[in-house]
C-alpha cells in the first residue's frame, strides 16, 4: 500500500503535529531545519492559504512524509524544495514519489527550475537528488550544497556566485 499525497489543510493538524514531534528528535534530520518543528509551526502550515506548497504523505491515517515548495510567496520564480520521509518509509521509493509530485506541481505553476540545499554530510539525501537529476554547484552556500533541477530538460542553469540567478529562493 502506498501513501497518498495531500496538500496540508486544517484537517491534518493532529497528524502534522505528531510528525513534527518525530522530526524534531530524529538524529537523521539534524541537517533538515527549514523551520522549527514545533506545534506552532504545524498550526501555521495547517491554515496556510498562500502560494507556497506544503504537502503530506499519509498512510493509514498517519503522516509518513512532509514536503514543500516555498519561495513563491516571497516573489521568487524558482521555488526551494525540502522533504522528510519517516524512518519506517525510507528506502521504499516514497522520497522519489514525493519529489516527483512536487516537481510536477512546480512545472504546472510554470517554474523552470527547482532549487534545494543539502548538507554535504547528508549523503543519503544528496545521492537521491543526484539520481533524480539535480546538478550541484561546486561552491557551498553557508556550508550547504546547492542543487538545481531543470524541469524542462534536466540541465542546470548557470550559477551566479553560487546562487541560481537573482530569482531563486535563497532558503
Ligand atoms: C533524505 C530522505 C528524504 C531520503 O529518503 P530515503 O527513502 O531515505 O531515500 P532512499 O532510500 O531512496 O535512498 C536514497 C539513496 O541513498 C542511498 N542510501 C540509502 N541509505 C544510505 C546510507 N546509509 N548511506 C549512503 N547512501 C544511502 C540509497 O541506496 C539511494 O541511492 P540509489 O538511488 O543510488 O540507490 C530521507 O532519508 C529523510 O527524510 N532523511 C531525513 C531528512 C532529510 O535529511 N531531508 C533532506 C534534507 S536536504
Amino acid at each position: 500500500m502506498k501513501p497518498e499525497i495531500v496538500r496540508i489543510g486544517p484537517e491534518h493538524l493532529a497528524m502534522l503535529i505528531e510528525l513534527f514531534d518525530r522530526i524534531a528528535v530524529d538524529p537523521e534530520a539534524r541537517h533538515f531545519h527549514p523551520h522549527p518543528f514545533t506545534p506552532l509551526q504545524a498550526e501555521i502550515r495547517a491554515v496556510y492559504l498562500g502560494p507556497d506548497i506544503y504537502s503530506l504523505m499519509v498512510l493509514r491515517g498517519r503522516a509518513t512524509g512532509y514536503g514543500f515548495l516555498r519561495g513563491w510567496e516571497e516573489g521568487y520564480a524558482i521555488p526551494s524544495l525540502g522533504i522528510y520521509i519517516a524512518k519506517e518509509r525510507r528506502g521504499t521509493g516514497d522520497a522519489r514519489r514525493l519529489m516527483n509530485h512536487l516537481h510536477e506541481v512546480a512545472r504546472l505553476r510554470g517554474a523552470s527550475h527547482v532549487r534545494l540545499k543539502v548538507h554535504p554530510d547528508n549523503i543519503r539525501a544528496k545521492r537521491l537528488y543526484e539520481r533524480i537529476g539535480y546538478q550541484f554547484h561546486s561552491a557551498l552556500d553557508r556550508g550547504q550544497c546547492v542543487g538545481l533541477l531543470d524541469l524542462r530538460s534536466g540541465r542546470s542553469i548557470e550559477f551566479v556566485h553560487g546562487r541560481a540567478g537573482p530569482k531563486s529562493y535563497p532558503g
